[in-house]
């Protein structure tokens, strides 16, 4: 029989709801700009949007701190804004995804106010992570935990009693072995259920269960913390990250989803050490999905990228889960700038993007990636990410640059706000138009007309390559990606070059006349692939 839900082998944009459209012109992006622009996306040939936290919240982390989860954000729009953008959605035949933070909340979200009115040890308290400090007084925080945005991950309050915040300051952590909390998220999944959302991406999805004690770092875990955020996310053992118990909330949430049409699916984001733990957010009772961190972290090499791709299928396969590949999120240095300096790192990002899209499984990608877009080195004195406010690195707004729409900035910050409207809420670099849908349309040689081309290609196989695939690593140069075809239609291979010399076609038995699309107009020269490029071929 068919598999016929949606997900599985989905493409699934994620828009970064503040930098992509901003109707009203406040400099923001928001639901109704996100609505204007769902036609672009149909075309770009995606089949299911992610949308970033638009609820009611202080944007202490840009809406990673939700004070209200049924609500919408008056600077995003209203929950009618909303329901438009669904309806819209849904008639170009795209699927919403919304981003549920369940590992704290905002300081200004009710349950959190009632906390700090109400005396240690309340039932109020009991929602989050309320401890008393250690020594004289109890002045030193409960025990060392620090938090991913630096410094201590305890805050203390008027009355001496310090919360948990693995995060901001403006993001107390919820206790997850409190039952209200979990109730309260069933009604907030279910709030957004009945509204019609088709999945949830879940933030910080390893994070939400403790070790019991909460106890302390051991030193060599300490000495690890204040790294790159990434490297700390991906460290498995942490008292706070990936305990065992964080299952049993997404076998409960697993129930929930199925409560409605079967066709509703959740993402776990989560940092965790290796695919066999990601996996277990995957079992037939827990989550539909989980972001494939490793292909994103993975060196440009192709025997480390064949591993990965070896190593996800090995762990999913048991648990007959799908897989999903991720290069790039408002989290990350985009993958146009990470991938190598000068033309390497753009060349790179599209070959990585076009390997990801030959592999069975679903894709994500994220909003300025099919425009190639750079990571932009933001001036300190306009940044505004919380990693760089709390003095870890620069921070992460030089993904976050609202999108060019528009080769002409035209005082409509490139096309991204209506004219006449305030400065866009983190500055557009010079030159930024270049970039811009509008630049791009048109081009046969752009970003946009290459992601727009193999997602169309992509979804015409779909149906017809099998979904074992067959890979090889040629030295550390070639990665080959093969998929059988049905009876009658063509196979797929994808050759990724990592390498520093071209690999000859023939050495691969393929042939230059088979290739279906190409990271650029010279990859395949001289009967040869040259090097950061890849290319589809069909095979008979
Ligand atoms: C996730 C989000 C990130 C946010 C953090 C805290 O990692 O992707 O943007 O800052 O959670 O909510
Ligand atoms: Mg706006």
């Amino acid at each position: 029989m068919p598999d016929t839900r949606w997900w599985p082998r989905s493409t699934c944009y994620q828009i970064y709801v503040r930098s992509f459209a901003d109707s009203d012109g406040d400099g923001v992006g928001d639901l109704a700009g996100v609505t204007s622009r769902l036609p672009y996306l149909a075309e770009l040939g995606v089949d299911a949007v992610w949308l970033t936290p638009f609820y009611s919240s202080p944007q202490a982390d840009h809406g990673y701190d939700v004070s209200d989860y049924c609500d919408v954000d008056p600077l995003f729009g209203t929950l009618a804004d909303f329901d438009a953008l669904l309806t819209q959605a849904h008639g170009l035949a795209l699927k919403v995804m919304v981003d549920i933070v369940p590992n704290h909340s905002s300081d200004e979200h009710v349950w959190f106010k009632a906390a700090l009115a109400a005396a240690p040890g309340s039932r109020e308290r009991a929602r989050y992570l309320f401890r008393d400090g250690r020594g004289a007084g109890g002045a030193e925080p409960p025990n060392n935990w620090q938090s991913n945005f630096g410094g201590p991950a305890w805050t203390r309050v008027p009355d001496g009693q310090w919360y948990l915040h693995l995060f901001d300051s403006g993001q107390p952590d919820f206790d997850w072995t409190n039952p209200e909390v979990g109730d309260e998220f069933e009604r907030v999944l279910r709030f957004w259920l009945d509204r019609g959302v088709d999945g949830f991406r879940i933030d910080v999805a390893h994070g939400m269960v403790k070790a019991d004690g909460l106890p302390d770092l051991t030193a060599e875990q300490l000495a690890a913390e204040g790294g790159e955020l990434l490297e700390t996310l991906g460290e498995a053992a942490r008292p706070f990250w990936d305990q065992p118990g964080t299952h049993d909330i997404y076998r409960r949430w697993h129930s929930v989803l199925a409560d409605y049409d079967g066709d509703r699916m959740a993402i776990a984001e989560a940092w965790v050490g290796d695919a066999e733990a990601m996996a277990r957010y995957l079992r037939p009772d827990e989550l539909q999905q989980a972001f494939n961190f490793h292909w994103l972290m993975a060196p440009w090499s192709a025997q480390a990228l064949r591993e990965v791709v070896e190593h996800t299928f090995r762990a999913t396969r048991p648990v007959g889960a799908w897989p999903t590949w991720v290069l790039s999120n408002h989290d990350v240095v985009r993958a146009a700038s990470r991938l190598g300096d000068g033309a390497v790192g753009p060349a790179r990002a599209r070959a990585g993007l076009l390997a990801m899209l030959a592999l069975p499984g679903s894709t994500y990608l994220y909003q300025g990636e099919e425009l190639g877009l750079p990571q932009v080195d933001v001036a300190p004195e306009d940044r505004q990410d919380p990693e760089f406010r709390n003095g870890r690195g620069v921070g992460r707004d030089g993904c976050r640059v609202p999108l060019p729409w528009t080769t002409a900035d035209n005082g409509t910050a490139h096309g991204f706000s209506p004219p006449g409207a305030a400065d866009p809420w983190l500055p557009q670099p010079a030159g930024w138009g270049q970039w811009s849908a509008q630049a791009q349309e048109g081009d046969a040689s752009s970003t946009l007309a290459f992601v727009r081309t193999a997602l169309r290609l992509r979804r015409e196989m779909l149906d017809s390559l099998s979904d074992e695939v067959q890979l090889h690593a040629v030295d550390d140069d070639a990665l080959v990606i093969r998929r059988e075809g049905s009876t009658g239609a063509g196979g797929l291979v994808c050759v990724l070059n990592c390498g520093a010399t071209a690999v000859t076609l023939a050495s691969l038995g393929l042939d230059a006349a088979d290739v279906l699309i190409a990271t650029s107009a010279d990859a395949v020269a001289d009967a040869a692939l040259q090097p950061n490029t890849a290319a589809w071929f069909t095979v008979r």
